[in-house]
């Protein structure tokens, strides 16, 4: 259901275990999408993260401020209850490569399943961005390389200074 003022509200979620300039660039365009955009971050993974969920938070929202209607949250549970209590219809997601689509295509299907009143919106990612992934950067730093091509400034800032 639209809300009161039809204002469109989306949700970017993900792990953004770093962000990488590929998630910015989504916010980026996603943004000129929808009238506000809620990043929103994954609490609770079952996975070891390299940041906590509040210094990706702090970091995306170091990295999306240029962009005025950008809010960055976290959410637990099902995504589309997050996108229900935010009055959202639509969920933004980016896709890399046909083996992306395969995963983003179930849980898309799953999600209007669960909720009917929100859209899986999928935006291809630009052609410079499609080979970054979180789990590579992560490989990279954990190998002794510099990703600062790879990751907004306030993220590489960041890992600077965990490595030190
Ligand atoms: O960046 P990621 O790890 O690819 O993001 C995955 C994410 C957060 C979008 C997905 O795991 C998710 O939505 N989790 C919330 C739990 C949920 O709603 N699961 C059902 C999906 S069909």
């Amino acid at each position: 259901m639209p809300n009161g003022d039809h204002q469109t509200i989306a949700i970017y979620p993900g792990s953004f275990d770093p962000p990488t300039n590929g998630h910015l660039d989504l916010i980026a365009r996603a943004s000129r999408l929808f009238d506000s955009l809620i990043v929103a971050v994954l609490q609770n993974t079952s996975k070891q993260p390299l940041f906590a969920v509040e210094e990706r938070i702090n970091m995306l929202h170091e990295a999306a401020q240029a962009y005025g209607n950008v809010a960055v949250e976290s959410f637990g549970g099902l995504l589309v209850d997050f996108a229900q209590n935010k009055q959202a219809t639509a969920i933004v997601r980016g896709i890399r490569a046909v083996s992306d689509y395969e995963v983003e295509l179930q849980m898309a299907h799953l999600n209007r399943q669960l909720r009917p009143a929100t859209e899986t919106v999928f935006l291809p990612a630009t052609a410079e961005f499609a080979f970054l992934s979180s789990r590579m950067i992560k490989e990279i730093i954990q190998l002794g390389g510099d990703v600062k091509q790879f990751v907004p400034e306030p993220v590489w800032r960041r890992l600077q200074s965990k490595l030190q």
